[in-house]
């Protein structure tokens, strides 16, 4: 990546050291900039300036290990003094949620409180995690309010600008984002920030959409959501498919060859999890009745996405019957494949109810076993962490497929087939291909496809 070396370049500080932040602290260094990643866990902080990146994210340790070497990165925990050592801000703490879907704003207002006693020259702040829109305007008089009061003291005037640079970082492909983003949305409202902006993505060499700060806040909103929408919306038409005996995959191809539609984003399955989508969208539907506006259209996304795991139970339930003892193998665990997150995630929605119902699990993720451990800790014969997708189905009166790993589309069959006393596989990620699974002996559910050996009005793709 090119250096910006003969440039007056300004400081960046990362504020928050997460899923957003760390890859966009280490996005800037690899560009050619100068970063300061500031986290107020010492512990993080730690790991990171020891070269060990504190989640899972494919690529990320080695442009860890290069901006470490660069020079041009540095980490503290003291987060005003990142702020102190730089001009562009970019507020990365975590957003979570309250009970009422309403977004959690503590971590961004404290961050603000921080910003605003620390104000010792020009400061451009940017949010970057997933805000509600007006955000920024409650930062912008947050900095005001208590920056005044430091500056009657200090006797200077408290300059900054408040913009929006949503993050569209999918988690496991975080670092190809990084580098080819589709779009890079800036709001702003001087200037001053537009060109600081400009000039920070330059080395990318990608089209900058400027809007004002709120419209860019309900980019990112409204993509989250609409991203929702899509998901949810071929989930019930793959329920549609299996009433009717069509095919899901086949309509999604069909559909998605238009390009108003896009094929992205309509792969039937268990529903959507992770950080963002399932809070994102509550979060849109806060702002939304907050604002008089119906959000109907949202709800229905929301309640498709949630009884995703009953529809699979009861899939489960029609393959095996009683589920009170039987032994299930469990190929998943994280909210969907290429991560070791499992917040809201679909798989382990799946695992907890197994197991309320009595069935006795042999579980298996290539990333995410270390984090299930401590919320559902191992109980033999009833929970038990297995070293292999195989070790899961020994033994097992069905195998379970609720996370899209790439390493489960390539399993040996026939060495699966060998090891379970029932060969019956529920794929609740329409992962495995029919065809060849049937071949091998297995009883196979799917969501919303069907065999295209045996149906009569199965259409032909010549790509
Ligand atoms: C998402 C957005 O994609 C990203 O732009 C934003 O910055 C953060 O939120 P992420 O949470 O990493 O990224 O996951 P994503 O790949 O979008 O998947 C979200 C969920 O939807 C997963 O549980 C996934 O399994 C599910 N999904 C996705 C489907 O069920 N079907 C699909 O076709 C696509």
């Amino acid at each position: 990546m090119s250096d910006q070396s003969n440039v007056d370049k300004p400081r960046i500080a990362v504020l928050g050291l997460g899923h957003v932040g760390l890859p966009t602290a280490l996005g800037f260094v690899e560009l050619g900039w100068e970063v300061i990643g500031a986290d107020d866990d010492a512990a993080k902080v730690a790991s990171i300036q020891s070269g060990q990146v504190p989640f899972y994210e494919p690529g990320l340790n080695e442009l860890l290990a290069r901006g470490l070497a660069s020079g041009r990165m540095t980490l503290t925990h003291h987060v005003e003094e990142a702020v102190r050592a730089a001009t562009i801000l970019f507020v990365c703490v975590g957003t979570p949620q309250k009970e009422t879907g309403e977004a959690d704003l503590s971590q961004i207002e404290a961050t603000a409180r921080v910003i605003s006693h620390n104000l010792n020259g020009y400061k451009l702040i940017v949010e970057k995690s997933t805000v509600p829109a007006i955000t920024a305007r409650w930062i912008k008089k947050t900095v005001t309010r208590f920056a005044k009061l430091v500056d009657a003291s200090a006797g200077q005037a408290a300059e900054f600008d408040v913009a929006s640079n949503p993050e569209f970082l999918q988690e496991g492909k975080a670092v190809e984002n990084l580098f080819h983003p589709d779009r890079i949305v800036v709001g702003v409202e001087s200037e001053r920030a537009r060109a600081l902006l400009e000039s920070l993505y330059l080395p990318l060499q990608r089209p900058i959409l400027f809007t004002s700060v709120s419209t860019a806040e309900l980019i990112k909103h409204a993509a989250n959501a609409f991203l929702s929408t899509k998901i949810s919306f071929i989930n019930m038409v793959a329920d549609i498919c299996e009433e009717v005996g069509a095919d899901v995959s086949q309509v999604a191809h069909g559909i998605g060859l238009d390009p108003r539609i896009g094929r992205d984003f309509l792969n039937a399955g268990i529903g959507f999890g992770g950080y963002c989508f399932p809070k994102d969208l509550r979060a849109f539907m806060y702002l939304a009745r907050e604002h008089g506006v119906d959000c109907g259209l949202l709800q229905e996304v929301e309640k498709i996405n949630l009884q995703r795991t009953a529809l699979f139970l009861k899939k489960v339930r029609r393959a095996v019957w009683v589920l009170q003892g039987k032994k299930l193998g469990v190929l998943g665990l994280a909210f969907k494949g290429g991560t070791d997150d499992i917040r809201e995630s679909p798989a382990l929605r799946v695992v907890k109810a197994l197991l309320e119902e009595g069935a006795r699990l042999r579980v298996y993720d290539p990333q995410a076993m270390d984090a299930v451990r401590r919320e559902v800790p191992p109980r033999d014969g009833h929970m038990e962490y297995c070293s292999s997708a195989y070790e899961t189905a020994r033994e097992a009166d069905a195998l379970l497929v609720v996370t899209d790993w790439d390493e489960f589309r390539t399993l040996d069959l026939a060495r699966l087939h060998e090891l379970m006393e029932v060969p019956v596989i529920i794929d609740g990620r329409n992962l495995l291909n029919p065809e060849a699974v049937r071949a091998a002996g297995f009883e196979y559910v799917d969501m919303g496809r069907r065999n295209r050996a045996k149906s009569w009005d199965t259409a032909e793709v010549v790509s």
